[in-house]
């Protein structure tokens, strides 16, 4: 594991050893990809102002959200067929939560369910909902969550449609899986993935029925279908959750301050600020750049969850400093677990712990809730380098066939 430093360590490793189309499913985003890499540089460009001569070496990385208390600031985001990075990646990520008490967001796409899932994590697993093909469908899902136990559910509502990704369209990524001449070479160029894949058992959605199955009638079931609309899900419908669910319910998928207080006007009880790691509108602003903008519309004490772009430790501190309450990471998990399994994604939360702590340290303070908003520098002119590991341009390499 001491290979591994950083998350472009992780992600150079999983690029190799990954098929490209599952790679590519994983690290693309929708169109150009301009809104998954502004994401990332934006976070980067943000400056922490360091402090000195206070006393940090008791530091202490706990934090509470519904009152819950959790060991670090940051959890693992809902990601749809993770065991697609590596054969039993939900199983490694579940551990993780486990032991490091962190909350996992189980997607609806999920192909571990919920039931095995809280029991793999020791109850820190978070449902996520999308609602496809019928309100009471969306609502079924909700009343599983609730009988195994689950007591924090997110609804994602920034996928009314599935955006047009170009790498998976040009890949070929379909699911249920369509194997064609590309595809097989692809396959075939990475023998480790597709043993390890077809031992454990090829993925597939685990809250969905088996469409090659017959139901009870002699009819053959509705499976997941990826591209249907999700655009049924409205304020009414949001109304109708909160008065089913009687768990923490967070709203993911949210830019807009002025969606974000009518929200929490229809009685969720976080908001999860995300442009879905750029996976959806391409043109959609960095979502670090609208987490002040909605705590200052919600003010201060409304639970406020962040995600995109965060890939170090010091990415998770400056969205706590800009008004997240928890911090949420979806590709890193992934690319971990494809580098190196299980233990790759043991290694990535020791590094993220870590240099959570260290920035701390510079910071000058012993606990997360000292850090303020007065820790980020505003109108500082900045200059990434080009050739930090993680700043290039991944477009430029991606298309590169
Ligand atoms: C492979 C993959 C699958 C995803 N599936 C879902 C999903 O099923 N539900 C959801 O709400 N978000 C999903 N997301 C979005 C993540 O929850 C999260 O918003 C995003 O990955 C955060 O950006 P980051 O990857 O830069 O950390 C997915 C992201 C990836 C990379």
């Amino acid at each position: 594991m001491s290979r591994f430093h950083n998350l472009e360590d992780f992600r150079q490793r999983a690029k190799t050893r990954l098929p490209k189309i599952m790679f590519d499913f994983i690290d693309g985003a929708a169109g150009g990809e301009n809104g998954s890499y502004n994401n990332y540089h934006c976070i980067e460009r943000i400056r922490l102002l360091p402090r000195v001569l206070n006393n940090v070496v008791e530091r202490d990385l706990t934090k509470p959200i519904f009152e819950e208390e959790f060991k670090l600031p940051f959890g693992i985001a809902p990601m749809g067929m993770c065991d697609l990075a590596w054969a039993g990646t939900d199983q490694a990520l579940a551990a993780a939560a486990a032991q490091y008490q962190i909350p996992l967001c189980l997607s609806t796409a999920a192909s571990t369910s919920i039931e095995q899932m809280m029991d793999a994590s020791e109850g820190n697993t978070w449902f996520q909902l999308y609602v496809g093909s019928s309100l009471e469908e969306g609502l079924e899902k909700v009343r599983r969550a609730a009988a195994a136990g689950c007591r924090t559910l997110i609804l994602t509502v920034d996928v009314p449609e599935v955006a047009p990704r170009w790498r998976d369209l040009h890949n070929g990524f379909k699911v249920p899986f369509r194997i064609g001449p590309k595809q097989f070479m692809d396959f075939a160029s990475h023998p480790r993935w597709v043993a390890e894949t077809l031992w454990k058992g090829i993925p597939r959605p685990a809250h969905f029925p088996d469409p090659n199955k017959r139901q009870k009638d002699g009819t053959k079931a509705k499976g997941f279908n990826r591209e249907e609309t999700r655009g049924k899900v409205d304020w009414n419908f949001l109304l109708r959750l909160r008065d089913e669910w009687k768990g923490n319910l967070v709203v993911k998928g949210v830019l807009s301050p002025e969606d974000a207080l009518q929200i929490r006007d229809h009685g969720a009880d976080a908001i999860y600020v995300s442009n879905h790691g750029g996976r959806q509108l391409d043109s959609a602003p960095s979502a670090i750049s609208r987490l002040p903008l909605i705590r200052e519309a919600l003010g201060k004490g409304y639970p406020l969850i962040f995600d995109s772009g965060i890939r170090n430790g010091e990415g998770v501190v400056k969205a706590l400093a800009l008004g997240a309450d928890f911090v949420m990471l979806g590709r890193p998990f992934l690319y971990a677990s494809g580098a190196a399994g299980k233990k790759g994604v043991f290694r990535m939360m020791e590094l993220l712990s870590n240099e959570i702590s260290l920035c701390m340290a510079q910071l000058g303070v012993n606990h997360l809730d000292q850090i303020e908003r007065s820790s980020v520098l505003d109108n500082e002119t900045v200059f990434l380098n080009p050739q930090s590991p993680g700043t290039e341009d991944h477009l430029t390499k991606n298309y590169e066939n």
